[in-house]
């Protein structure tokens, strides 16, 4: 690592394999302090592998590692003071109330004993738990659960947190909850690695991500990149006035830089009184001269949206390699 980087993860060719089954193979990665990184990947991609390789947890096959600077099979312990775990299914105590499970992790993760009150009731009062403090996580729901085991993981401080799957299973109140928190996290300048199978949640937290499959990298890059990896000329869909249809079509089709204007069925528009176009070639740039266009042509327009390719379609496309 040079002196300049601000890297807290890099890892080379790591690889890991379990007899014959290689789980990561030959990742190279590099995260720098305060990104959210999200790791993408089917069942069995190997995301969990990754995340105990990072902490130290399993020993890489071959290829190394480096957290902040320190190489996980000699240093875990240094680098699991710095790091927290969300683990898949995290495993609470049901006879232990929130209040006493949060103390009991801040004895185990070493935070002095005239800070820990303090600590804990900070924990208890941003994940809202402050009201349930007392009672025993048993009666706790699933939302619940998942929130006093978010702020477990964060009951040292930790510069990156790791959250392997944080809302499978969670219902969309608690999903905005978990969204929500690692939002406050990242505006406290922590790294977050996020394991997830959630594409719109990657969208929408993450600033770049890894699209894993088989223990291999297809893709690292923000969406905007991988977008572009795509090849697929850009796309604006348009909607106008059903009466206009067929001399929009003719209209747009002889407008450059559009290459193809394709009339397609969509049936919130017909409920509208209105058509649909998808105009081919053209991207965001290119819309004020759509809409001038059809505004000199009295054509009737209601709606223009360029269509940049979602992480969803980047997934896909990568995944059929
Ligand atoms: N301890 C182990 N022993 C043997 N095989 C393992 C072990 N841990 C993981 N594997 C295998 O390695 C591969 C990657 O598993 P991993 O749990 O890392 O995937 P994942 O991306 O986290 O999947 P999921 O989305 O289901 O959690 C899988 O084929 C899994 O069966
Ligand atoms: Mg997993």
């Amino acid at each position: 690592m040079d002196a300049t980087s601000t890297a807290v993860i890099i890892t080379e060719e790591l690889t890991r394999s379990f007899g014959a089954h290689i789980a990561v193979n030959n990742l190279t990665l590099r995260i720098e302090a305060g990104e959210v990184f999200g790791f993408l990947g089917h069942n069995g991609a190997g995301k969990t592998t990754t995340v105990r390789l990072l902490n130290g947890v399993l020993a890489p096959t071959s290829g190394s590692v480096r957290v902040f600077g320190l190489d996980p099979t000699t240093a875990g312990h240094r680098i699991r003071a710095r790091t927290g775990v969300l683990t898949e299914t995290p495993a609470l105590d049901s006879r232990l109330t929130a209040r006493a499970t949060l103390l009991h992790f801040a004895e185990v993760y070493g935070v002095p004993a005239r800070d820990r009150r303090r600590r804990v009731d900070e924990l208890l009062a941003t994940f809202e738990l402050q009201k349930r403090a007392d009672s025993k996580v048993g009666g706790f729901s699933k939302g619940m659960r998942q929130r006093l085991a978010l702020a477990r993981t964060l009951i040292h401080d930790p510069d990156i947190i790791f959250l392997d799957e944080p809302t499978s299973g969670l219902d969309p109140v608690a999903i905005r909850d978990v969204h929500q928190m690692i939002e406050w996290l990242t505006h406290r300048g922590r790294t977050v690695f996020l394991c997830t199978h959630n594409l719109a949640e990657a969208e929408r937290l993450c600033d770049r991500v890894a699209v894993l499959a088989q223990g291999r990298v297809l893709a690292i890059g923000t969406t905007r990149e991988l977008g572009s990896r795509l090849n697929r000329g850009h796309r604006i869909s348009v909607e106008v006035d059903a009466s206009d249809i067929a001399r929009a079509v003719k209209l747009f089709a002889a407008t450059p830089p559009v290459s193809l204007a394709e009339a397609v069925t969509d049936r919130a528009a017909v409920r509208n009184g209105s058509a649909s176009i998808v105009l081919h070639g053209v991207s965001r740039p290119d819309i004020p001269q759509i809409i001038q266009t059809a505004t000199e042509q009295g054509i009737k327009l209601y709606r223009v949206q360029p269509e940049e390719p979602s992480l969803e379609d980047v997934y896909f496309a990568l995944q059929e390699l």
